[in-house]
């Protein structure tokens, strides 16, 4: 097997929506600063829902989408910087959940460039392996690693879930090229969720942190060099041009970002979709969210081209190109 085919794409957010001026009444900032910088408008925030409860929905969805049955699943991969906890996985959590019995279910945290991580190893593991489908889901309720007295960074993120089911069974044709890149020397400009050593023999000092912290000057600036530089590097392994590219799905972090990668690339903004106003940054769920809105709207048709990249944590960036 050399390919896969996305057989049907979902997602699931919160009921619940902060917009900026409900944000404003908790800290000192306002819609007219974010929707400036960021260009946020709203996010969609857990109340009950966690991680695996959305992740959940989203597999229930794509399986109701394709008519499978829970066991006709070879592989649950979920990217996620924000799991329920550190075990067991939210795949293997879904995988109980959806009784895919014969289904593996682990976790990939590769931050916001998550889904592509997850996207390169589910694809790596169909072409190992006899006919097979997986489901691949980013799902985050990034609202807990969120200090929501830290204006800076709590104004930026949102909760959600979103993915695909693949299978290597059907017509090839989806995967072009890919490009992956770790930069782990520029971990610390992004990091959240430390855990602490908690035991009778830890040093006084052991660090616990579960929040954000973010150093978003150094994060922008990686991020305006380093994405168009990943998608061009697709884009040569293909020896494509950004003409050859329908839409660029990109993980949804900063509008000002994607104007500027935009910019940088040479390409209209009219390619560049985005959904940032209503979600906010969904990291691994962000670009699976917007493909799968795109979808739904008919705006990504069957043969359309596009270039998925994220961007995070790690720092990390994924660039995989496809024909949908
Ligand atoms: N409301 C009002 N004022 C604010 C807020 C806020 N929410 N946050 C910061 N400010 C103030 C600052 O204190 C500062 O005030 P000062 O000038 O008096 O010191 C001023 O606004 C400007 O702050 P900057 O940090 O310089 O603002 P900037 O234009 O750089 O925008 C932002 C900040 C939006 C975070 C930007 O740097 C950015 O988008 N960086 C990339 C971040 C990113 O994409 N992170 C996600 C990566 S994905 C992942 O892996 C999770």
């Amino acid at each position: 097997f050399e390919d896969f085919k996305i057989i049907s794409t979902a997602s699931s957010v919160p009921d619940r929506v902060v917009d900026n001026d409900e944000l404003s009444t908790m800290m000192d900032t306002s819609d007219e600063w974010i929707t400036q910088r960021t260009g946020i408008k709203q996010r969609h925030v857990a109340v009950d829902e966690t991680t695996s409860s959305l992740a959940t929905k989203v597999a229930e969805e794509l399986l109701e989408k394709s008519g499978l049955k829970p066991t006709d699943i070879d592989l649950i991969v979920v990217a996620t910087m924000s799991p329920d906890y550190l075990t067991p996985s939210v795949g293997a959590i879904v995988q109980g959940n959806i009784g895919a019995t014969n289904a593996i279910g682990f976790d990939i945290d590769a931050a916001c460039s998550g889904f592509v991580y997850a996207l390169k190893v589910a694809r790596q593991m169909l072409m190992a392996d006899h006919n097979m489908h997986a489901i691949v889901i980013g799902a985050e309720t990034l609202s807990k690693l969120v200090d929501w007295h830290d204006r800076s960074t709590a104004v930026l993120f949102g909760d959600g879930a979103a993915g695909m089911l693949i299978s290597n069974e059907q017509e090839p044709g989806t995967f072009i090229s890919e490009d992956l890149t770790t930069l782990g020397n520029l971990g610390k400009y992004l990091t959240a969720g430390q855990v602490g050593v908690k035991s009778p023999f830890a040093a006084d000092d052991t660090q616990y942190s579960p929040f954000f912290k973010m150093n978003g000057h150094r994060v922008y600036g990686f991020a305006v060099k380093n994405v168009p530089a990943s998608i061009n590097r697709a884009l040569a392994k293909a020896k494509m041009s950004v003409d050859d590219i329908d839409h660029f799905v990109l993980h949804q972090a900063n509008e000002r970002i994607i104007e500027k990668i935009a910019e940088t690339l040479g390409a209209p903004m009219t390619k560049f979709p985005l959904n940032i106003n209503e979600y906010g940054n969904t990291s691994a769920a962000s670009e699976p969210i917007l493909f799968a809105e795109l979808v739904e709207k008919q705006i990504i048709k069957r043969g359309d081209v596009v270039a998925l990249s994220g961007f995070g944590g790690g720092l990390t960036v994924g660039t995989m190109i496809i024909k949908y």
